[in-house]
C-alpha cells in the first residue's frame, strides 16, 4: 500500500474503539516501532520505555487495569508508553553519547558539555522530572498514532487506566522512576468513527496573548 502523507494521516485519524482480531504483520509492527522511536526527546535522552502488550494473558491484565476497556482485548497489540524520569542517570545515556559522537552529530565538546549540563538541568527539575519524561513519551506516542494511520492501521490514545496497576502489569512494580504516559491499542478498525469536530480556531488559538484570538481566513 502507499503510505498516507502526514497531513492526510492527521486529518483521517480517528480514535477507533473496536478492532478486528487480524494480526499486524511482524515487519509492519517493526516499522511502527522504529517510526515511534524516531521521535525527538529532550536532550535525546529517549526516556520512553515502551511495552508492546500482545499475549492474551497480558492483554487481559492490562484491560482489567484500564476499566475493562475492550479495545485492549480486541487489538492485536497495545503500546504502553511508560517513561523513566531518571533515564538521564542510567546506562542508556552512555549509548546516547556514543551514537551522537559516532554519527558526527555531537562533537566531543558538545558531549562533554551535556555530561555536565544534563544532570544539572535534571536535578533542577525536582518533582517536575516526571512531567518532562512523560512529555517525551507522549511525543513518541503521537508519532506511533500518525505512523499507524499512514500505514493503514488504526489506534486510540487511552488515558483511562490505573497507574499502579498498569505498572504491575508491565513489570515496573513500584519503581518510583517509572510513570505511565498513555496506552495506545493498534490494529485494524472494525467500525469507523465520525469526527466529533473541533472548536473554532478563535476558541483556543491566539496571537501573542490570550486577549487576541486567532481568526481563520475562511
Ligand atoms: C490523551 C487521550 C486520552 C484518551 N483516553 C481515552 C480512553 O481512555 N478511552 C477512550 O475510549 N477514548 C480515549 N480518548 C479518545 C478521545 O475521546 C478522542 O480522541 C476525542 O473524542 C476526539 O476524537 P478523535 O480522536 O476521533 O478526533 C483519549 C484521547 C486522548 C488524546
Amino acid at each position: 500500500m502507499t503510505a498516507l502523507n502526514v497531513p492526510a494521516a492527521i486529518l483521517q485519524r480517528r480514535s477507533i474503539k473496536t478492532f478486528k482480531p487480524d494480526p499486524i504483520a511482524p515487519e509492519l509492527l517493526q516499522q511502527l516501532v522504529e517510526l515511534t522511536v524516531a521521535a525527538p526527546s529532550s536532550y535525546n535522552i529517549q526516556d520512553w520505555r515502551i511495552v508492546l502488550v500482545q499475549s492474551e494473558a497480558q492483554k487481559a491484565a492490562l484491560c482489567a487495569a484500564s476499566f475493562n476497556q475492550q479495545m485492549i482485548m480486541q487489538a492485536p497489540v497495545t503500546f504502553v508508553f511508560a517513561a523513566d524520569s531518571r533515564a538521564w542517570a542510567k546506562y542508556t545515556m552512555e549509548k546516547v553519547y556514543e551514537q551522537a559522537l559516532a554519527n558526527g552529530a555531537w562533537p566531543e565538546g558538545t558531549v562533554g558539555y551535556f555530561k555536565k549540563a544534563i544532570p544539572q538541568f535534571q536535578a533542577s527539575l525536582g518533582a517536575q522530572a516526571r512531567e518532562y519524561a512523560l512529555k517525551d513519551a507522549m511525543i513518541a506516542a503521537t508519532h506511533l498514532v500518525l505512523a499507524a494511520e499512514s500505514l493503514g492501521l488504526s489506534t486510540c490514545f487511552m488515558n483511562g487506566w490505573v497507574e499502579p496497576q498498569v505498572k504491575q502489569v508491565i513489570g515496573a512494580g513500584e519503581d518510583p522512576d517509572i510513570g505511565i504516559a498513555v496506552l495506545v491499542p493498534v490494529g485494524y478498525a472494525a467500525d469507523p468513527r465520525l469526527n466529533p469536530g473541533r472548536l473554532p480556531l478563535s476558541a483556543n488559538v491566539f496571537v501573542d496573548q490570550f486577549s487576541h484570538p486567532y481568526e481563520s481566513l475562511s
